[in-house]
């Protein structure tokens, strides 16, 4: 089978279990609760929870409890652009090729849905502890702690902090390193991560992991700025020139197109590189194939 192929069916299956997950549409907060699925249900990638289970095959795990954590780290990447496009953040009205949460919604549905997909995420990663034998709670204590780590303010929530703060103003390269690193390479670390936590990896390949997610997540950044200004935004599914409307530092706008290029290349070989350190398998391989897909991703 075609690695796309393959791609394909398995973003089905995780898409079916992540909305196994999702609220029902009803009571009084029926409205709040249809927002959330809306932010979910509108499409995307589903890199993030794709990276973890094929890190979790990579490395022998085979129990049904990683679907607890692959739904709960989609559910907060969910949440964390739907604030991410809040008038009050980037101020974008297009998601995933439909109107943004905010948009559809109204802005404090924009907020209560973010929030309630963030609380929605840790009930169902710990539900995780209800199908584990006890040789497992630790493995799942460990996971979870990763998941809060990397969502919260030395994660996501502190790149986002920090790239909020600094829009419109000039900032220099190790900054910029900063906020990509949490904003945006903490999920994607926090995937590999914990698919080896929960495969009952060490913590040095952890360490290995957690780098492969830094590299792949430093390209992923900075192809998502080149796409901002060079791509289509009908694959893209959002607005282009959302950056240059925010006035933000990118490594587009330091670097200018050739060179950003250069790095999304430098990076995703450093990650195949750290991959390709542990042992040979077909879930290696196709780690290997979709990082290297992702350095011309057009959306
Ligand atoms: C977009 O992430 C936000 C960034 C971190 C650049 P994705 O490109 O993974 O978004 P979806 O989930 O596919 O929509
Ligand atoms: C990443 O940055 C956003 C998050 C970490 C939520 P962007 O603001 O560039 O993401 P897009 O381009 O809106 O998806
Ligand atoms: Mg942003
Ligand atoms: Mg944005
Ligand atoms: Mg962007």
């Amino acid at each position: 089978m075609e690695f796309k192929d393959y791609l394909a069916g398995l973003t089905e299956d995780i898409e079916n279990i992540i909305y196994s997950f999702l609220p029902e549409e009803k009571e009084y907060s029926v409205k709040i609760r249809q927002a959330m699925n809306y932010s979910v249900k509108n499409g995307g990638k589903r890199l993030r929870p794709v990276f973890m289970w094929l890190t979790y095959k990579m490395l022998g795990g085979d129990k049904e409890y990683v679907n607890c954590f692959m739904s709960a780290i989609e559910m907060i990447h969910s949440y964390s652009l739907v604030h991410d496009d809040l008038p009050a953040m980037d101020n974008d009205e297009l998601r995933r090729g439909k109107p943004t949460t905010w948009k559809q919604y109204g802005h404090a549905e924009g907020i209560l849905a973010g929030d309630g997909l963030l609380n929605l995420a840790y009930e169902t990663s710990l539900k995780a502890f209800e199908k584990a034998y006890d040789d497992d709670i630790k493995d799942i204590a460990a996971a979870s702690r990763i998941l809060a780590s990397k969502a919260g303010i030395d994660g996501m929530v502190g790149g986002q902090a920090v790239d909020v703060v600094l829009t419109g103003k000039s900032i220099d390269y190790d900054t910029l390193c900063y906020i990509y690193k949490l904003k945006t390479c903490a999920l994607i670390e926090a995937s590999f991560m914990i698919g080896g936590a929960l495969a009952k990896t060490d913590e040095t390949a952890i360490l290995r992991l957690e780098e492969i997610g830094t590299n792949l997540g430093m390209a992923f950044q900075i192809q998502d700025d080149i796409l901002d200004i060079y791509g289509d935004e009908v694959s893209l599914g959002k607005p282009l020139h959302s950056d240059e409307k925010n006035d933000k530092t990118t490594y587009v706008s330091l670097f200018g197109y050739e060179r950003a290029k250069q790095y999304v290349e430098e990076y995703s070989q450093k990650a195949v590189g750290l991959l390709n350190t542990f042992p040979e398998n077909e879930y290696r391989e196709y780690l290997n194939e979709l990082f290297v897909m992702l350095i011309n991703r057009s959306k």
